[in-house]
């Protein structure tokens, strides 16, 4: 399972590529907010997320229309090359993929609960299919159990070219862990939740327990 970062922030996004395992950055609109962003420096924002970020970066359209979307997709996917572009599921979202698609533009279709959504945006042209867990939980429905079922269904398919599913909505080190013994293709984390996944008890213990040992040896 690939690691994505849910994120606008330049910062996370550096600190996580510095890891050596940052395959791509999904944002939305919301996070774009939440970083005090302005519509007049969102294009150059995503072109810095691309420049620190070679993997594929999550662009989100707002538009409702097909036409709307395409066209918006069409500019963001003109940002960098490893843009790209996050459609909604919806009718207009469908023939806006379909549209892209054929334009050679990667689309990420996001917004997706069911398994059906998943089906038609694989069928629709979508390369990236994103099934949200966290907001499945928000509503006491298992999150989990319906990323299951979509990753089972669309297993079952060749769609005529390559889809890969991204677990998004990601809250916690659990989302992360049943979302790859499920096989999800990539999980989209937080920043917060990817610190926690490197970390364990154990591993500071043993860090603790070879340092002081090591001064032993120092001092022998
Ligand atoms: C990513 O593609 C999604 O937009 C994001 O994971 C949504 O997460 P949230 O449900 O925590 O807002």
């Amino acid at each position: 399972m690939k690691f994505f970062l849910d994120t606008a922030n330049l910062r996370e996004i550096e600190e996580a590529a510095s890891w050596g395992l940052l395959a791509g950055v999904t944002t939305n609109p919301s996070l774009y907010a939440r970083e005090g962003g302005s519509l007049a420096d969102f294009h150059a924002h995503i072109q810095r997320i691309c420049e620190i970020c070679d993997g594929p970066v999550s662009a989100e359209t707002v538009s409702l229309k097909r036409d709307d979307i395409v066209a918006e997709g069409v500019e963001l996917a003109a940002l960098a090359p490893n843009v790209v572009v996050k459609v909604p599921v919806m009718p207009e979202g469908l023939a806006a993929t379909k549209s892209l698609a054929e334009q050679g533009i990667d689309v990420n279709m996001t917004l997706c609960f069911t398994v059906p959504q998943a089906l038609m945006a694989a069928r629709a042209g979508a390369r990236y299919v994103s099934p949200f867990v966290g907001r499945f939980d928000d509503i006491s429905e298992d999150g989990l159990e319906h990323l299951g079922n979509l990753i089972v269904a669309m297993n079952n398919y060749d769609f005529g070219h390559p889809v890969e599913v991204i677990a998004a909505s990601v809250r916690h080190n659990q989302h992360v862990v049943a979302a790859a013994l499920m096989g999800a293709d990539i999980a989209t984390v937080p920043f917060g939740v990817l610190e926690k996944l490197v970390k364990h008890p154990l591993t500071d213990r043993g860090l603790e327990a070879f340092l002081a040992d090591w001064e032993k040896v120092k001092n022998a």
